[in-house]
């Protein structure tokens, strides 16, 4: 077994605020095995961080009008915050987006091409004109080729389900601005894994055993290296990523697969410049722990061990690879859109003691199963299997030791019962350690929760109150022992919860003790306990329906309250300079200066026909550059097949502000995406444009459609 040991926890990704499935499925249980191997002498380095390269920031981006790096700057506070509340012991939390991880990566990339492990490969892609980019898959849509469903995704049909290729959309459109992408050509990179694959699988079939993975690790490579290893693409056409350093691949990046796993090497250089290599060029006395949720095997069970070994270096290469099940919100699942599940900062706000939260997320670690979160259980299990059971033992002896006995541990022959109660539980304690070694948190915590129960079992047998006026010295031992007993398990107890453990050391008045002590029942003798206290109050099980309610998408706001559209009159079209079917509109919102909106609409419509229109505008679209010009809205059209309408009108008001029917007119000076946008849902229906089944009106009148009836306005 090595001395040192190298910890991390799958890189979030940077724009999404982590859950409870999140937070238990990574940097939770990491931190947790960590705080063990700390405090059991074992040289620990745990590192982590966000992944801040791809699409989905390059997109979040433009939505909101701001730069990638100022998303991942804001998110990267928002994960920093919440792992800080969870007392998450990183020594080092870092990022991708740094000039150490662009070199980082680039190295390996070099050192691996030089081997001969990447092949060049043509593929079609669809571009986007406007844009000026390829678009990732999922950025395009269209009809599905199933089912014909109008809204399905480049990558899937929300529908049908059925997996597709943006190739096989039927009318396929940029979902970012609504544009016609073409079909071009583009080289990239693929990380030649058939060439790899016997040194990747003798290692893998190795380290399976010696590192004693969990089943669904070894089950789901296994599956990968049985349908034969290909070649994999390890580039994409985006900006937002580390360049490849080669002649002909100018303007492309990276892709995730390739560069996120080596964020755990970047982020530990960046961190400890000089003694990184210590830890990741040191196999032979660094074992390295891999926490992930079972989504996150392959890139650590294949492309990255085949990325390391693709460069002939001497890499810290996986050793245990501990892959959770997921962990379900109630009975659906954790969505941040349909505001379904606890995130992170609900935790922070909720009020409940940090390390209860961490005693219930471990003790329902999905390890072999899928588990869930349900309030009624986080509230049932601290209440009865912590509180009633380790709570109430480290309160009793304390209390009890304290009162009779002054608080001193005076040494004292055990009698018979009381060895035979050391011998019974010091196997049990024993258990613990090995559970750790599995990395199975879950049964270490469990058998925590056993000792507790044998305590409190031996405390009701020694029967002290009655004993004590019998034969003071029997009793002494009885409170030595269980004295003790509450050192042990506040030790074993300090990677699940560290600060309970921290009060219960106070209360004994120990500093910091380390593993070594967990089987000891002799080491406090001679010594005075401190001032006992209680743990935690029990939970309120009457405030559960509220946290239940408060948390199960029931509250989700309307995305109707989220968008504005006014009435407006196209004053001046022109073609776009660089964009052949993009017309440049400068449209009168009655706010005093018109606004400029660039849209898609050269193959419906001759300029002509739309100077003077009247339009409906989404007015309060966060602003988006198209192939150079700001456009600061869009204008709303019904469309069907080939067919496209203008939402229009003669006679409203200039400025006019648009309602559902009944209800006052919706203002929002509010920036939003075009997703939100989406959110709402607006809908030709028989002529009339509805949202929610209820028709639009501007100035007293209701939006229309003359041509295309029935269609999703867009
Ligand atoms: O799937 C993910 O969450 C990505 N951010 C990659 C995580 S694994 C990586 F860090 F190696
Ligand atoms: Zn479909």
């Amino acid at each position: 077994m090595a001395n040192k040991r190298l910890i991390t926890s799958a890189l979030p990704y940077v724009n999404n605020e982590p859950h409870l499935g999140n937070i238990i499925g990574c940097v939770l249980s990491a931190d947790t095995f960590a705080r063990y191997c700390r405090l059991n002498g074992f040289e620990t380095l745990y590192v982590c961080g966000n992944d801040e390269y791809g699409t989905a920031t390059e997109t979040k981006a433009h939505e909101e009008g701001v730069t990638p790096k100022e998303i991942c700057d804001k998110y990267h506070k928002i994960h920093t915050d919440i792992y800080a509340h969870f007392n998450i012991s990183f020594d080092a939390f870092g990022r991708t987006a740094t000039p150490e991880h662009t070199v980082t990566v680039q190295e390996i990339f070099n050192a691996a091409n030089t081997n001969g492990y990447f092949i060049e490969q043509d593929s079609e892609q669809y571009f986007s004109v406007s844009l000026d980019k390829f678009l990732a898959d999922r950025l395009i849509n269209g009809t599905c080729p199933r089912c014909g469903y109008e809204d399905a995704r480049g990558d899937q049909c929300d529908s049908c389900g059925a997996l597709l290729n943006p190739q096989e959309l039927i009318n396929p459109r940029c979902s970012i601005d609504g544009s016609i992408p073409e079909l071009r050509s583009t080289r990239h990179l693929y990380l030649d894994l058939p060439k790899i694959s016997e040194k990747l699988e003798a290692f893998q079939e190795n380290i399976y055993v010696k590192g004693n993975w969990p089943n669904n690790a070894i089950t789901t490579t296994r599956s990968w290296m049985k349908r034969g290893l290909e070649p994999r693409a390890i580039t994409r056409d985006l900006k937002w990523g580390v360049p490849v350093p080669l002649k002909g691949f100018e303007g492309k990046v990276f892709y995730v697969w390739f560069d996120a796993p080596i964020g755990y090497i970047s982020i530990t250089r960046r961190a400890f410049p000089d003694t990184w290599e210590y830890w990741w060029k040191a196999p032979e006395s660094t074992d390295l722990y891999q926490f992930m949720a079972k989504d996150n095997i392959p890139f650590h069970s294949v492309i990255f061990p085949a990325s390391q070994l693709a460069t002939g270096e001497n890499w810290t290469m996986v050793h245990h690879l501990s892959s959770t099940e997921y962990l379900n919100y109630e009975d659906t699942k954790f969505s941040k859109s349909r505001n379904t599940g606890v995130f992170g900062t609900h935790v922070i706000d909720s009020g409940i003691d940090v390390d209860l939260w961490r005693f219930y997320l471990l003790a329902v670690r999905p390890e072999r199963h899928d588990t869930a979160f349900s309030w009624q259980d986080f509230f049932d299990r601290v209440n009865n299997e912590f509180l009633d059971n380790i709570g109430n033992l480290v309160n009793r002896s304390l209390v009890y030791c304290s009162k009779n006995f002054d608080g001193k541990l005076v040494p004292i022959e055990y009698t018979d019962a009381q060895k035979a109660f050391i011998e019974e539980v010091t196997p049990m304690i024993a258990e613990v350690t090995a559970a750790f070694e599995r990395v199975s948190l879950r049964d270490a915590l469990k058998n925590i929760l056993a000792v507790g129960k044998v305590g409190n079992r031996f405390f009701q047998d020694q029967e002290p109150w009655v004993r004590i006026k019998e034969n003071r010295d029997e009793v002494q031992g009885t409170v030595n022992i269980l004295a003790h007993l509450v050192k042990n398990i506040a030790i074993m107890l300090e990677p699940f919860m560290p600060e309970t453990s921290k009060r219960i050391y106070k209360m004994l008045n120990i500093e910091s003790p380390d593993w070594k002590q967990i089987e000891s029942f002799d080491n406090l003798l001679g010594s005075t306990i401190g001032k006992p206290e209680i743990l935690f109050r029990k939970l309120d099980v009457k405030l559960v329906d509220q946290y239940r309610a408060k948390y199960d998408g029931s509250e989700k706001s309307d995305p109707w309250d989220k968008i504005e559209i006014k009435v407006g009159k196209i004053l001046d079209i022109s073609r776009h300079p660089s964009a052949e079917h993009l017309y440049v509109e400068k449209i009168d919102l009655g706010e005093g200066e018109p606004r400029t909106i660039v849209s898609g609409l050269v193959k419906y419509f001759e300029a002509e026909e739309l100077k003077d229109k009247m339009v409906m505008v989404a007015s309060n679209l966060a602003p988006v550059e198209l192939s150079g010009i700001e456009s600061n809205g869009m204008v709303l059209c019904a469309s069907k097949k080939k067919k496209m309408e203008i939402v229009s009108t003669d006679d409203m008001a200039i400025g006019s502000v648009v309602y559902r029917e009944g209800e006052e007119p919706s203002e929002n000076p509010e920036k939003i995406s075009i997703d939100d946008f989406k959110q709402a849902s607006l809908r030709a229906k028989n002529g009339l444009v509805v949202c929610d089944e209820v028709p639009l009106f501007a100035d007293g009148k209701p939006l229309k459609t003359e041509v295309v009836l029935n269609s999703k306005i867009s």
